[in-house]
């Protein structure tokens, strides 16, 4: 195995696959062994795109002719957790491990674990601070633009308030009132797409009133809760509630539907994501726009650049990387008039 230093010196392409190999790779083993470790399967989000990792897992195994060992494990929110399932994925000589980190301004502890067993390291969905990526060589981040989802949302209430001015701005005064359902505070994505969303519309030069905001931790009860108070506080004032992901969308509705407001009644719902049940909510027309959070198009990029690293490839040769170390995906506008392009397929 190389000295930790080795890595940090310059790295001729030349010399890759010699170097992944001799840092533990098993270049020639028939099996891939992966790592996975989430923040919280519970989560409906990362719940989907542990379905598309296994699903693409076996579509690369056709693919490539070797067996895939994906060992996914649970950190139940606990960052203490994950650093222990992560050192018996270094203990047992994982080729790759996958790190779906719980917070993530913990993620210098795990490249330190990862370069010290020369194992690479990949984040996904809460994204590491650059300066900590930048630690060693082998960290990678797969994930998609935090401000990009902000940009489309606020796009998706501008474009429906230009086609139909009365369908948002409800009480006419030119403003639009709204409250905002954030995601965990420090989370890449509630920082910015809480930012992003209000500002595109600002920048179109739409009069915004903020009436309301609080976090609800990317669930649906919470939001729920959230939402059933700001009801009884503020009444049918709020015209646009902005929810940080699908799921905190999906308990605003409840509570509006709770309270005997129908589609048409109630405020103009956007999320993200397009989970299953948010595809539902769009087709039923509470919900009123959400954005592709492509979970399918990171699965597939996770796996690319695991079985290239495991078999010492230059994972630039299957995934497009920013700075030799970012893969992102693109999130889509999902609205009433392109659902059926992402609805599941009739069986
Ligand atoms: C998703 C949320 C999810 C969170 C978990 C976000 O990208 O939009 O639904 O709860 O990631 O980290």
């Amino acid at each position: 195995m190389l000295s930790k230093g080795k890595y940090t010196r310059i790295l001729p392409l030349l010399f890759l696959p010699l170097l992944l190999v001799a840092c533990g790779q098993k270049a020639d083993s028939d099996t891939i062994r992966i790592g996975v470790a989430l923040y919280l399967q519970d989560d409906t989000f990362i719940s989907t795109l542990t379905q598309s990792l296994q699903q693409t897992a076996l579509e690369e195994e056709q693919t490539l002719g070797v067996k895939i060992n994906l060992n996914i494990v649970d950190g139940r929110g606990s960052q203490t957790a994950q650093n222990e399932q992560v050192d018996q994925f270094l203990d047992r000589d994982y080729d790759v491990i996958c790190v779906n980190i719980v917070d993530r301004t913990a993620a210098a502890v795990i490249i330190d674990k990862a370069q010290g067993a020369g194992v690479p390291v990949v984040f996904f969905n809460r994204e590491p601070v650059e300066e900590d990526l930048n630690r060693w060589k082998y960290a990678y981040y797969v994930g998609t633009r935090a401000s990009e989802a902000g940009q489309i949302q606020g796009n998706l209430v501008l474009d429906a308030g230009r086609a139909d001015p009365a369908a948002i701005d409800r009480n006419g005064d030119g403003v639009l009132q709204y409250v905002m359902l954030e995601g965990e505070p420090g989370h890449q994505d509630t920082l910015l797409r809480t930012e992003h969303s209000i500002r595109t519309l600002t920048a179109a030069g739409v009069a915004m009133e903020k009436l309301s905001n609080n976090s609800a931790n990317w669930q649906r009860g919470p939001a729920k809760l959230r939402m059933q108070q700001w009801l009884d506080e503020l009444g049918n004032s709020i015209e646009v509630v902005f929810a940080n992901n699908d799921d905190m969308a999906l308990g605003a509705i409840d509570a509006c539907l709770e309270a005997g407001l129908e589609a048409e009644t109630m405020p103009f719902v956007v999320g993200v994501d397009a989970t299953p049940p948010a595809l539902k909510a769009l087709e039923e027309g509470t919900l009123r726009g959400t954005v592709l959070n492509d979970e399918a198009g990171q699965a597939a990029d996770i796996l690319a650049l695991c079985c290239a690293l495991a078999r010492g490839e230059d994972p630039q040769n299957t995934v497009t990387l920013e700075g030799g170390k970012y893969a992102w995906r693109e999130h889509t506008a999902v609205t009433e008039e392109n659902l059926a392009e992402f609805l599941p397929a009739e069986p």
